[in-house]
């Protein structure tokens, strides 16, 4: 079982798993926590999600209204959970989608949507970390 599928669990969407939407993502892709590449992730969030969030220093004056910053968000005690299933968590399965695996819902109309692999999220939480320990 790949560690999103796991972690789908805990958030109670073992349907999700068992209808082997999260479980497609190719076992080779599961990397474990502690081996992201922040760099590669400062990346990823700079393309993707600052359409959205205002993610550090990147866009201090960007971001949506209703969207909570990252700086915020890594300061939560559960950030990591946070980070980890973003993409189970509304409104990101309607445009956003992992790698190998079944889109969760269709495509919403008018928001560009992007693909992420699970290594790709594991860059992710490696820039998160940093945005944690960062003041
Ligand atoms: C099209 C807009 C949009 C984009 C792009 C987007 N988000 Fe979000 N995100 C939101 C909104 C809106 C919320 C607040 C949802 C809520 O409060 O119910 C949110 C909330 C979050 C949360 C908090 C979820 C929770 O349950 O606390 C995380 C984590 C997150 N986004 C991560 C990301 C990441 C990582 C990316 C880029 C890879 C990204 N988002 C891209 C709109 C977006």
């Amino acid at each position: 079982m790949s560690n999103l599928c796991r972690t789908a669990i805990t958030l109670s969407m073992a349907s999700i798993c068992a209808f082997g939407v999260l479980a497609a993502v190719p076992a080779g892709a599961a990397a474990a926590d502690g081996d992201g590449d922040a760099t590669a992730g400062r990346k990823l969030a700079a393309e993707h999600c600052t359409r959205c969030h205002v993610v550090g220093e990147i866009n201090p004056g960007g971001g949506i209204d209703s969207t909570p910053k990252f700086q915020r968000l890594a300061k939560f005690d559960d950030y990591h959970d946070r980070f980890r299933t973003f993409f189970v968590r509304r409104p990101h399965p309607m445009f956003v989608h992992i790698e190998g695996a079944e889109p969760l819902k269709p495509t919403a109309y008018g928001v560009a949507p992007f693909t992420v692999s699970e290594a790709q999220i594991d860059d992710l939480l490696a820039y998160i970390e940093q945005l944690r320990a960062a003041e």
